[in-house]
C-alpha cells in the first residue's frame, strides 16, 4: 500500500482514479480547488486549496508525507477558457505542483499529459507521418491547452535535469476518458453521450476515435507507480483502449475525415485503434480491460 496525492481529485478523471487506487488498497489524498461530494471520494481525505498558490502547494505536499504523486488538476478542455489563461494556469501548475513534490521529498511523481500534444484537429490541416500513432510520433501542439501539456511534459525532464534519478517521473497521455456514468447515458467531455459519438463519426474523428475507460487509467496509473523505479526516468506513455471508439474500420474512416491517408490507414482493420498502447504493455506490462463494445453490451440500452 502507498500513499498517493492526486491533484484534480475531484474532477471527471480525478474521481475515478481516486476511487480506483482506493480499491487497490492505496491511501488517497485528493488536492483540489474544492471539496467533493462524490460517492468515489467516500473516505478519501480532501484538502481545498489554489494549487497554483506554490507555496501552499508545497505546504500541503510535504504535510501529505506521501509515497507519490499524481498531477491531474488542469484546466482540461481546449478553449474552455481563453488561451492566455489555459497556457498560464496549467504552466503554473506544472510548476508549482510538480516543483512542490519534488520540494516535499515525494520519490513518485507522474503527472497527466494529453495526447492533443500531438496536434492532430489543427485548422491549416494535420496529417499523420505513419499510423498507428506512439510516443516517438513529433508533438506539434496548435493550441493551448496542447503547448500547456508539452510545457507539463518538459517540466518533467526540468525537474529531472535538476534532480538526477533522485525522483522518479512519467507523463502519460489518456485517450478521450470515458468514465462510468458516460458508458450508463451520461454525456462525456465534449458534451455528447457515447451513443452520440458513435452515430455520428465526425464528433470523434478529431481525435482519432481515441478513448479509455477511466477505470482503465486508474489502472495503469497504479502499474506504472509500481514499475517507475525500473524504467528509464521520465517516459511518457499513451493510455488507450485496445480498439477505436468506431463501428467501422479506422483504415476506412480516417480516409474520409483526413484526406491523402489511405495508405497511412491501409493497416487500420477491423476495430484496431489509432493511438499504440503497446509502449505501456512492454515496458509496463499494462493492458486495458474495458472496451466500448463490452460496456455498451452490458447495459439495456446498448448494441445499437
Ligand atoms: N478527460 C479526458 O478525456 C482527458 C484526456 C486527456 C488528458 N486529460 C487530462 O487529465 C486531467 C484530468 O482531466 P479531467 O477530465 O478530470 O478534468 P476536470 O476538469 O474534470 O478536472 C480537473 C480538476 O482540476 C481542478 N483544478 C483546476 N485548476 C485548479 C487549481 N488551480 N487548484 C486546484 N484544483 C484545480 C478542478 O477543480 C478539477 O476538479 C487533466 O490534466 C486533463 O488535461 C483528460
Amino acid at each position: 500500500m502507498s500513499r498517493i496525492v492526486v491533484t484534480g481529485g475531484a474532477g471527471r478523471l480525478g474521481r475515478s482514479l481516486v476511487a480506483g487506487l482506493r480499491d487497490a488498497g492505496h491511501d488517497l489524498i485528493s488536492l483540489d480547488r474544492g471539496v467533493s461530494s462524490a460517492p468515489e471520494l467516500d473516505g478519501v481525505e480532501q484538502l481545498a486549496l489554489d494549487l497554483t498558490d506554490a507555496d501552499a502547494t508545497t505546504t500541503a505536499l510535504t504535510n501529505a508525507q506521501a509515497d507519490a504523486l499524481i498531477h491531474l488538476a488542469a484546466v482540461a478542455v481546449p478553449f474552455s477558457a481563453p488561451e492566455d489563461i489555459i497556457m498560464r494556469t496549467n504552466s503554473q501548475l506544472a510548476v508549482s505542483v510538480l516543483g512542490g513534490g519534488v520540494a516535499a521529498g515525494i520519490p513518485k511523481i507522474v503527472a497527466a499529459s494529453s495526447p492533443t500534444v500531438l496536434g492532430y484537429g489543427a485548422p491549416a490541416g494535420w496529417i499523420p507521418e505513419r499510423l498507428p500513432l506512439d510516443e516517438s510520433s513529433p508533438t506539434r501542439p496548435w493550441n493551448a491547452y496542447a503547448l500547456s501539456k508539452l510545457v507539463i511534459e518538459q517540466t518533467l525532464h526540468m525537474l529531472i535535469r535538476q534532480t538526477g534519478n533522485a525522483t522518479r517521473f512519467a507523463a502519460f497521455r489518456p485517450c478521450y476518458v470515458i468514465a462510468p456514468e458516460e458508458w450508463a447515458g451520461a454525456v462525456t467531455q465534449q458534451g455528447h453521450t457515447v451513443h452520440e459519438r458513435l452515430d455520428d463519426p465526425a464528433l470523434s474523428a478529431p481525435a482519432l476515435f481515441n478513448y479509455v475507460d477511466a477505470r482503465d487509467v486508474a489502472c495503469f496509473t497504479d502499474t506504472l507507480l509500481q514499475g517507475l523505479d525500473d524504467i528509464p526516468n521520465g517516459e511518457v506513455f499513451f493510455v488507450a483502449a485496445d480498439d477505436a471508439l468506431a463501428r467501422e474500420p479506422l483504415a476506412e474512416l480516417i480516409p474520409r475525415f483526413f484526406p491523402e491517408t489511405e495508405a497511412l490507414a491501409r493497416e487500420l482493420t477491423g476495430t484496431s485503434p489509432a493511438f499504440s498502447n503497446a509502449k505501456a504493455r512492454s515496458l509496463l506490462g499494462w493492458r486495458p480491460k474495458y472496451s466500448w463494445r463490452g460496456e455498451l453490451s452490458t447495459r439495456t440500452d446498448a448494441a445499437q
